[in-house]
């Protein structure tokens, strides 16, 4: 069970370190230079692939396993319906985005920079929220309103 209890710290930390990938990476590419900007990105995209592993890693144990459900949220009051509205946004734009990133790489790395510039206006900002949403969702499911 404590093993259990490391992932959604270990979850939050790698959406975190992936999103300051993507931040630098936007920052590279706005200087032009374009080796860093693809280190940052591909970084972005092997960190966001381990969080999908150890998240449904993670989601199977806790409910196969253990046969727990989904993990409360205790915060009364206002926050409510700002959590439940962040996480609602976040959950759907998760499952959206993840083609649409594949898809931004595999255009790069062809070197196909005219289409990636295009799809990638449209993929970096939905990441980059998906990615700040998930470290607020954490922040306030496990920091800020833990379960008593
Ligand atoms: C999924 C990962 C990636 C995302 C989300 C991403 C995001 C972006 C964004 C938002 C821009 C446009 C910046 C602007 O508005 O001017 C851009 C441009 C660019 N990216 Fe990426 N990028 C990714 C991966 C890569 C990789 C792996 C490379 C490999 C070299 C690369 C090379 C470039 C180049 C050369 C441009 C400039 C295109 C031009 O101005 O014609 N990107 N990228």
């Amino acid at each position: 069970m404590e093993l259990l209890q490391i992932f959604p710290h270990l979850n939050a930390a790698l959406n975190a370190s992936s999103g300051v990938f993507l931040i630098f990476g936007f920052y590279f590419i706005l200087k032009t230079q374009v080796h860093k900007h693809r280190m940052c990105m591909i970084s972005a995209s092997v960190i966001s692939a381990l969080f999908l592993i150890s998240y449904v890693t993670h989601h199977v144990i806790r409910t196969s396993y253990f046969g727990l459900g989904t993990t409360k949220f205790t915060g009364e009051g206002i926050v409510r319906p700002i959590y439940f509205t962040i996480l609602t946004s976040h959950t759907i734009l998760a499952t959206m985005v993840a083609p649409f990133v594949i898809l931004t790489l595999v255009r790069a790395l062809k070197g196909r920079f005219d289409a990636h510039k295009k799809i990638a206006r449209l993929v970096y900002p939905v990441w980059l929220y998906v990615s700040a949403t998930g470290v607020i969702v954490y922040l306030m499911l496990y920091q800020f309103y833990p379960t008593r």
